[in-house]
């Protein structure tokens, strides 16, 4: 994981915001990259992660602040953080332009929009996928959007200077092995961008 929060674009003493970001070990290993000149705000719109988050973070150095909400509402103030990371999450969210300009509007000037999803899933194969979601009960995570193709995603951040690649073997998640895409976008002006 370290490696692909790597090339996302998180380096030592930024100001990190982790949308969705599931559980713990994904906050504690930004944590690590940041350091301790650094810190990282986890925003997730489910309790449970939420709880257990903080009740494992007291130990840790780095800043690290856990709060409850949604990525379409975020509760920060305007060019606050150096990055925003939402991994594995996009596929998830109701209203995405209204989030994506959420998290445009929380960055700093030239600070690093990342996202990090699935690439576009075969339609049966993604039926497949919530069937069993559904089966196994799995109760975080909700799929909504069968991948997003690279026009998808130039669209959402069409405003932006924008770097789209396709992650090879190491960028693949779940049990489908489903293989990602990694956007950086950088926000170029205070002014600039969606609001
Ligand atoms: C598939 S999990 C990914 C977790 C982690 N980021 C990872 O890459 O392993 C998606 C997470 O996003 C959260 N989530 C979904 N929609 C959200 C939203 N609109 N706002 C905040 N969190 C959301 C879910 O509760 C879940 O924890």
């Amino acid at each position: 994981m370290i490696e692909l929060l790597r090339q996302a674009g998180i380096t030592e003493g930024q100001a990190v915001l982790d949308i969705g970001f599931g559980s713990v070990e994904e906050l504690l290993a930004i944590g690590a990259l940041v350091g301790k000149q650094g810190s990282v705000i986890g925003l997730e719109k489910n309790p449970e992660p939420v709880r257990q988050a903080l009740a494992s973070v007291k130990e840790v150095p780095t800043k690290i602040s856990i709060l409850e909400g949604l990525a379409e509402q975020i509760p920060l103030s305007h060019e606050s953080v150096d990055l925003v990371l939402c991994k594995g999450v996009l596929h998830e969210i109701r209203d995405l332009p209204k989030a994506v300009s959420g998290m445009v509007r929380v960055l700093k000037p030239h600070g690093t929009l990342a996202l990090i999803d699935f690439q576009p899933i075969p339609k049966a194969q993604f039926l497949f996928y919530k069937i069993i979601a559904t089966i196994s009960q799995r109760k975080i995570c909700e799929d909504r959007h069968p991948g997003f193709s690279r026009e998808e995603i130039t669209e959402l951040l069409n405003p932006y200077q924008m770097e789209y690649r396709a992650l090879g073997e190491m960028g693949r998640l779940g049990w489908l092995e489903v293989p990602l895409f990694l956007a950086r976008a950088t926000k170029a002006l205070a002014d600039s961008g969606l609001r």
